[in-house]
């Protein structure tokens, strides 16, 4: 089975290769704190818990499967980003990671911006009180509703992605009687992946105004034009799952080569960039993200660097991290079911979720950790496949792990590192039920987003 490329990477994109995985860790019972979330940990029994409480009890009051977020560490991470980057500069985190209505208060008490790109994500954050001034909108096809809603809202940028969009915008903030704030998204012909980026042709994508044949240039002075329209920046975004920082280097250079021409022709500095978002998280314990404060210096001084060699002043510069935010704060949680031994190739174990509540694995050759959490065992390693009790055979969670083979139904299991873009790209697949997102900090736990019910199925089905 083939893939094509995916923004997520080539190590999200490949064929499902065999044999991923290594060796198992010489401690099963181990939780690699690159993976889990600030605050978990395992009790005196062994049983996990995150913000001081046991799996055995929120299984019991939540179900499974479920996903549990640890809110001091979505909070903590929120600051981490905002005190790295410094007042100079602005945090948008990318609300198509996860978003909820908590989510959105979280963020106005951390200081962070929010970076919306449908109707449902700018409803759901205006619904939750984000100052639309705090807002910017994303989309490579907004519709025309969904503009007037962010022009009359007022938000603080919409980011323009096509020739269309600078006249659709212009002319419907110029109705509305409005000056609206925009950046104009740039493809800067850079691809950035998980451990590369290739620095050519990779204007061969939906998003953005290519940067090559002058095409940029002439969006700018389109925009520069049209009254409805106060041009604040220009907007790059290079993919995701992303630790290499040489992409992020070629796009902020080319990005302020634009800037340099926009002064040259029009005598105007454009005042701010926006770098996008796409800074990895660790899935496995191979994985070795960087941190904020590494992200920011790194960035800052590009821009520096660049901005000093063409003689401008440095542009406010803005990112838009999502996943490097919410990825490593929750893990789902689920109950093992049935256990399918294959003599010399690998247990099948089935819990009681799937693709439904991660379809990361099967979309994009995703891979994951996985612990047994309801107790520790000092059993020898066996080699599993996670799967879930969906229809089909890619229903598959953890391709390759280990986990101890004493391992029984009815044990809990949870996977970590599925705070980004699981329960935002959850479906209803074989009528499933999407889990709950329960948010836990300082020994409370409450639902943040409800487990869907069959009656939620049914009254969508209107007979
Ligand atoms: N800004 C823009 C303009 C974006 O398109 C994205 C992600 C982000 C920021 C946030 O990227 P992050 O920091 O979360 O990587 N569903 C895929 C990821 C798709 C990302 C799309 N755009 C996955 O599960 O890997």
């Amino acid at each position: 089975m083939s893939r094509s490329a995916h923004p997520a990477g080539p190590r999200h994109a490949d064929v499902m290769t065999e044999g991923h995985y290594t060796a198992p860790a010489e401690d099963l019972n181990a939780l690699d704190e690159k993976v889990w979330a600030r605050t978990v940990t395992r009790d005196e029994h062994g049983a996990l818990t995150v913000g001081g409480i046991g799996v055995a009890r929120l299984a019991e009051e939540f179900g499974t499967p479920a996903y549990f977020l640890d809110e001091s560490d979505f909070r903590a991470r929120c600051r981490a980003w905002s005190d790295a980057f410094g007042p100079g500069a602005d945090v948008f985190y990318a609300g198509k990671a996860f978003l909820s209505r908590a989510v959105v208060r979280w963020l106005q008490e951390e200081g962070l911006n929010l970076d919306v790109c449908s109707g449902g994500e700018l409803t759901t954050a205006l619904d939750a009180g984000m100052p639309a001034a705090r807002i910017a909108f994303h989309g490579n096809n907004k519709t025309v509703d969904e503009i007037e809603r962010a022009v009359s809202a007022g938000v603080g940028r919409i980011v323009l992605d096509s020739f269309q969009e600078i006249v659709r915008v212009a002319h419907i903030a110029q109705r509305l009687g409005r000056r609206q704030p925009v950046q104009i998204r740039v493809t800067v012909g850079v691809e950035a992946h998980t451990h590369e980026f290739i620095a050519t042709a990779h204007e061969d994508q939906k998003f953005g105004i290519a940067l090559a044949d002058g095409q940029a240039a002439e969006a700018v002075r389109r925009a520069l034009t049209l009254d409805g329209l106060e041009l604040i920046g220009i907007h790059s975004h290079i993919g995701s799952q992303i630790f290499d920082m040489a992409g992020f280097e070629v796009s902020a250079r080319r990005v302020v080569q634009l800037l340099a021409e926009v002064r040259d022709e029009h005598g105007i500095e454009l005042p701010e960039i926006d770098l996008g978002g796409g800074l990895g998280i660790a899935y496995t314990s191979d994985d070795d993200p960087r941190e904020p404060h590494e992200i920011a210096k790194a960035l800052g001084d590009i821009v520096t660097r660049e901005c000093e060699a063409n003689g401008l002043a440095t542009p406010r510069i803005s990112v838009e991290p999502g996943r490097a935010i919410v990825g490593p704060t929750a893990f789902t949680l689920y109950e093992v079911g049935t256990i399918k031994p294959l003599e010399g190739l690998r247990t099948y174990v089935s819990v009681d979720g799937g693709m439904s509540d991660n379809i990361r694995t099967a979309l994009y050759d995703a891979e994951y950790s996985v612990a047994l959490v309801s107790r520790t065992s000092d059993a020898e390693p066996m080699l599993v496949r996670v799967v879930g009790k969906h229809c089909e055979s890619g229903d598959i969670v953890v391709k390759d792990a280990f986990l101890p083979s004493d391992l029984a139904p009815g044990d809990l299991i949870a996977v970590p590192a599925t705070g980004a873009y699981c329960r935002a790209m959850a479906s209803n697949y074989n009528h499933s039920l999407r889990p709950p997102v329960v948010a836990v900090r300082d020994g409370q736990a409450r639902v943040i987003v409800r487990r869907e019910t069959e009656e939620d199925l049914l009254r969508l089905d209107v007979g």
